[in-house]
């Protein structure tokens, strides 16, 4: 499809055609990964960051924002129990935090890579150099989340006041040159995107042909210049989980929080239009409520302390099976 074709289809989504999209994105995933649903332990280790992206709750500019940063540690000890829980795949997400330097981070990834040579570790850190991206690399991460944001430049503008577009997708460029499983990704529903910027994710994405693809609504903060913003819808968000499944069928592609977060089966839904993985919080009790991206966030209050049983009914309820496997995507396991 071109772009005009699919303004077309996004723009004449009605009930009966958006359950055949839906239909055909879960016949697709049934076709690469089956009804195996991955997990991977999120955790969120520090939500210190010299960026200020204007959607972002973490973003530097908002001084409400209570910081905290885990020490090595401290991430260790989460690895440790995520690993008891059988978890064999970590992410490790933070705001862009300089003081976890290229050492330091190195030393972690190698330090977990020793006591769970089984598990894989996958970084979401953010935007850094070459130089550190295969440093890490070589230290034993496998695997990097980088979301695109938007592929509208315009878009991209207006949301990034420290960052820059090219450097965004020459930092998405690096990661898959250096070896890394790469995942890309987009906000549905940020303020001012018209139907023809999905488009061009759509595209954006087909020529990159990530491993991995978050998607999730775009949800406001009180804290930010787009706290009065309306929310990005679910409906919307599913249509675009589905079109990505069809567009890069291996990729694995998470039932994101943000989902959970917009409507009580938000993640149950997102499994059934396409996407199969989740990524339970892993991070202390104490952080949770502090890495707070956007408002009412779920999984963050002391009921939550072990979301790998809650998902594993969720998930098992919506008619998919848990694999705690290291799950690497096919396109990655395909690759010369
Ligand atoms: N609403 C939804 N998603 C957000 N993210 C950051 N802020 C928000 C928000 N207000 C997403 C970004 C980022 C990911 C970790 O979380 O896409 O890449
Ligand atoms: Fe976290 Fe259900 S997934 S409480």
């Amino acid at each position: 499809m071109d772009s005009e074709e699919i303004i077309l289809l996004l723009e004449n989504l009605g009930p009966d055609s958006r359950g055949r999209l839906h239909t055909l994105a879960h016949q697709k995933r049934m076709d690469r990964y089956g009804t195996k649903v991955y997990l991977r332990g999120l955790i969120e280790f520090s939500n210190i960051c010299k960026q200020n992206c204007l959607y972002c709750g973490i973003r530097s500019a908002n001084k409400s924002a209570a910081r905290y940063r885990l020490q090595l540690e401290e991430i260790m000890d989460c690895c440790q129990e995520g690993y008891d829980l059988g978890y064999r795949t970590f992410v490790l997400q933070s705001g862009e935090d300089d003081w976890y330097t290229t050492d330091k981070l190195a030393q972690l990834i190698a330090g977990i890579k020793r006591s769970y040579p089984d598990a894989a570790v996958t970084l979401s850190i953010g935007e850094r150099d070459d130089e550190t991206y295969t440093r890490l690399f070589e230290a034993g991460a496998e695997r990097f989340l980088l979301r695109h944001e938007t592929a509208s430049r315009r878009l991209y503008e207006a949301l990034h006041p420290t960052m820059t577009f090219e450097n965004r997708r020459d930092r998405l460029r690096s990661l898959k040159t250096i070896g890394y499983q790469v995942g890309a990704g987009f906000m549905v529903g940020l303020p001012g995107q018209t139907s023809q910027d999905l488009a061009e994710d759509l595209l954006y994405l087909k020529e990159l042909n990530p491993d991995m693809i978050g998607i999730g609504p775009f949800l406001p903060h009180q804290a930010t210049p787009l706290k009065d913003e309306p929310a990005g819808t679910l409906e919307a968000t599913l249509d675009m989980i589905a079109l990505a499944r069809l567009f890069v069928p291996d990729a694995l592609i998470p039932a994101t929080t943000a989902m959970g977060t917009a409507h009580p089966y938000g993640r149950e839904l997102a499994l059934q239009a396409g996407a199969n993985v989740v990524m339970p919080n892993l991070s202390p009790l104490a952080v949770r409520p502090k890495y707070t991206l956007y408002d009412n966030k779920i999984c963050t209050g002391d009921e939550s302390a072990q979301c790998r049983f809650c998902l594993e009914q969720r998930i098992e309820t919506a008619g998919f099976r848990v694999d705690m496997g290291r799950g690497d995507s096919l396109n990655w396991l395909s690759r010369p």
